[in-house]
C-alpha cells in the first residue's frame, strides 16, 4: 500500500482514533507559533486540518497542501466557505508547482517521516519562502523512531503500518543549512511533560537567511 492510499483508508478514523503523537504535535505547534503572525502560511501535508484551523485565527491566507485526497475532502469539510484558505491536492515528492508566490512561513507536522529526500523538500521550501520566512518542524522524534515507533493505524484486517523514514536530527539540521536555513529553536516535547522519558514529538524552527 501506498503511503497516499493508507491515509485516504486511515481519513475517516485520523481525527477521532486516540493518537497522542496528533495530539502532542498539535500542542507544540500552538506553543511555538503563538507569539508570531503571519500574512501567508504555507502548510504542507495538512491533512484533516488539525492545525489548519489554529493558523488560520494567525494568518490571513493558508494554503493547506495534502496529496490524499480522503484526507483532505474532510479539511475541506471543515472549512467550507472560509475563502482565507486555498487547498491544493499535490505530492511534494514532486516539483512544488503550487507555489506562486512566496509564503512568510512552511510547516510541516508529521509529514516529514513520509519523506526520504530531505534535499528536495528544503530545495522547495527556500523558494518558497520570503527571506527572514520562518519554517516549523514538528515531526515524530527521532528516538521513538530508532525504537520502531512509526504512523500506524487499525484496519479491519489489523494493524496497517504506513511508510515512514528516518531522518537523524543532524540530517535535517544539515539539509537545512544547504538550503539556507538556520535553526533558531529547537525543542522536545514529552508524554505527560515528563523530560524522564523518551521525547514523543522534536519542533525545530528554521529561518532563511
Ligand atoms: C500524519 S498525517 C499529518 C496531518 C496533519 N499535518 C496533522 O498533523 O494532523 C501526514 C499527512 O501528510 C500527507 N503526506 C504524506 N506524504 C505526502 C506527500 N508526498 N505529499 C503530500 N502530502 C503528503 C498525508 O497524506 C497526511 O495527510
Amino acid at each position: 500500500m501506498t503511503i497516499r492510499e493508507a491515509y485516504n483508508d486511515w481519513a475517516s478514523q485520523y481525527d477521532t482514533n486516540e493518537n497522542k503523537t496528533r495530539d502532542l504535535e498539535a500542542f507544540a505547534l500552538r506553543e511555538t507559533l503563538h507569539p508570531f503572525t503571519f500574512k501567508r502560511v504555507l502548510e504542507i501535508g495538512a491533512g484533516t486540518g488539525k492545525n489548519t484551523s489554529w493558523l488560520v485565527e494567525q494568518a490571513d491566507h493558508i494554503t493547506a497542501v495534502d496529496f490524499s485526497e480522503e484526507m483532505q475532502a474532510i479539511a475541506r469539510d471543515k472549512f467550507a466557505g472560509n475563502n482565507n484558505i486555498t487547498f491544493q491536492q499535490a505530492d511534494i515528492t514532486k516539483p512544488w508547482d503550487f507555489v506562486t508566490e512566496k509564503y512568510d512561513i512552511v510547516t510541516f507536522s508529521l509529514v516529514l517521516e513520509h519523506i526520504q529526500d530531505l534535499d528536495h523538500i528544503f530545495a522547495e521550501v527556500a523558494r518558497s519562502l520570503n527571506r527572514g520566512g520562518l519554517v516549523y518542524m514538528g515531526e515524530l522524534h527521532p528516538f521513538r523512531q530508532y525504537g520502531g515507533s512509526g504512523a500506524k493505524f487499525q484496519t479491519s484486517e489489523g494493524e496497517q503500518r504506513v511508510q515512514v523514514y528516518t531522518h537523524h536530527i543532524s540530517e535535517f539540521v544539515q539539509v537545512a543549512a544547504r538550503h539556507g536555513l538556520q535553526v533558531f529553536d529547537a525543542k522536545e516535547y514529552f508524554d505527560d511533560g515528563n523530560t524522564s522519558s523518551i521525547p514523543r514529538i522534536l519542533v525545530l524552527l528554521l529561518s532563511k537567511n
